[in-house]
């Protein structure tokens, strides 16, 4: 099966969110949504890949698909566990009201309903995806607890006396919502309470994420409509240091939000914790358009989670800046997983890699792929206004570029189109290259 090092891209056809991230047994396991008949959206299955290291991935094909009358038109995104020795899977399954005459894969007028599941597997690669029962949460009928069809993309953990839920929904299509759910078992589940934050703009929260991590607690969302004329997507992942009461699931989430990449295409992240006990981020990289080998979507490389006065930072994986181990002169040395280019950036300089500018403007460090994008619109990215000189780590690979600045207090990651095969700089020292060892 296909090998990828450094960024895990689709096989084939269409990719989009991370779903139940795990270091379970010896290895890293990402499932992702993914349709297998085109580069295009449609009915949800999982693919999977795995990894020794978070470096080499492989994929293994699909592992969940649609069986059950609940989840006929989809797997949509969630999230695994472990408990005695199981992997256990908990998605969100979709059934439409109605369908597309011409495209069963579509739904016709976004009317279906969405009933939160799960499947186990003793070994986090044998998937019975016609085992007996899927369903654990049925479609939510209480309107004052959520919505039937906008509930979706469970996140579960374990807690100190339980095992818990997070859900992302929306009240009345109008203002997002997150419900937390609670088990002794992971079968049966008790409703406890929500989050909001009415003064967020934005109708749906989806993939929401809840965890603890070095320098305290993080919410993670990826929220439709959070912004509005940004000059970017309308939906956006954006994170908050929040505090969290675990026996009655009470969330206060502050008004100051951070984004958690300030790139344009970077959606519905997903964490675990890796081996050493980081916590370890992956998310989604939309495309514009699908790549000339036919495939579209792809994954950031791993990031570590940490908060740094009261600042959410996502700071490389240790095992990706290693993974550069190999110094070069010229980026045509570089093998094909690509490079690092590690340089400091003052106000006015720039460096151009393959037509994908990068500058500092105003203290901001801003990003411009106009010449290497699909898109015509939404290319500039930029971050708020550093204060003195800025270090940046840039991951270049044939899709996307990684900048890592000041070791992850803020990060722009966007995908590009070919690339030329070209360096240029107004930097005045080195920029220094690393490279990968081994070939893919
Ligand atoms: C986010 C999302 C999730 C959903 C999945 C469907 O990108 O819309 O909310 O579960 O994608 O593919």
């Amino acid at each position: 099966m296909k090998r990828q090092k450094i960024h895990l891209k689709a096989p084939d056809n269409w990719v989009n969110d991370p779903n139940g991230f795990i270091y379970y047994k010896g290895y890293y396991h990402v499932f992702y949504q993914y349709f297998p008949y085109g580069p295009r959206w449609g009915t949800m299955h999982w693919g999977h890949a795995v990894s020794k290291d978070l470096v080499n991935w492989e994929h293994k094909g699909i592992a969940l698909f649609p069986t059950k009358k609940d989840d006929q038109n989809g797997c949509f995104s969630g999230s695994a566990v472990e408990k005695d020795g199981q992997m256990y899977i908990i998605y969100t399954g979709v059934r439409y009201e109605e369908s597309n005459s011409e495209d069963i894969h579509v739904h016709p007028d976004i009317h279906f309903e969405a009933t939160q599941m799960m499947i186990t597997s003793p070994d986090g690669y044998t998937f019975d995806n016609w085992t007996d029962k899927k369903r654990i949460i049925p479609p939510i009928t209480d309107p004052s607890i959520g919505h039937r069809m906008h509930t979706r993309d469970p996140k579960i953990w374990r807690g100190k006396d339980a095992w818990y839920m997070i859900l992302g929904s929306t009240l009345d299509e109008k203002e997002g919502t997150a419900l937390f759910y609670k088990s002794e078992d992971l079968l049966n589940w008790e409703y406890v309470n929500r989050a909001c934050k009415p003064s967020l703009p934005g109708w749906m929260w989806e993939c929401p994420d809840y965890f603890e991590t070095e320098g305290g607690k993080v919410l993670l969302l990826s929220v439709i409509g959070i912004l509005e004329n940004g000059g970017r997507t309308e939906e956006h992942t954006i994170c908050f240091e929040v505090g969290f009461q675990e026996d009655t699931c009470e969330m206060t989430i502050p008004d100051a939000y951070q984004f958690l990449d300030y790139g344009l295409d970077l959606y519905a992240a997903q964490t675990t914790l890796d081996e050493a006990g980081r916590r370890v981020m992956i998310a989604w990289l939309r495309m514009p358009e699908k790549t000339d080998a036919g495939w579209i979507g792809m994954f950031s490389s791993p990031r570590v989670v940490t908060i740094r006065d009261g600042h959410i930072c996502f700071q490389m994986h240790p095992n990706i800046r290693q993974a550069y181990d190999r110094r070069i002169a010229d980026i045509s040395d570089a093998s094909p997983a690509g490079y690092m280019a590690c340089f400091d950036l003052e106000d006015g300089e720039h460096v151009d890699i393959g037509g994908f500018r990068i500058y500092r403007e105003d203290g901001r460090i801003c990003t411009d792929r106009t010449a290497v994008s699909a898109s015509v619109k939404r290319n500039i990215s930029q971050t708020p206004a550093l204060q003195g000189t800025a270090h940046l780590e840039v991951l270049v690979d044939p899709h996307m570029i990684e900048v890592f600045i000041n070791d992850g207090a803020y990060v722009i990651t966007n995908a590009v189109y070919h690339l030329g095969p070209y360096m240029t700089s107004s930097v005045p020292k080195t920029i220094q290259l690393h490279t990968t060892t081994e070939d893919i």
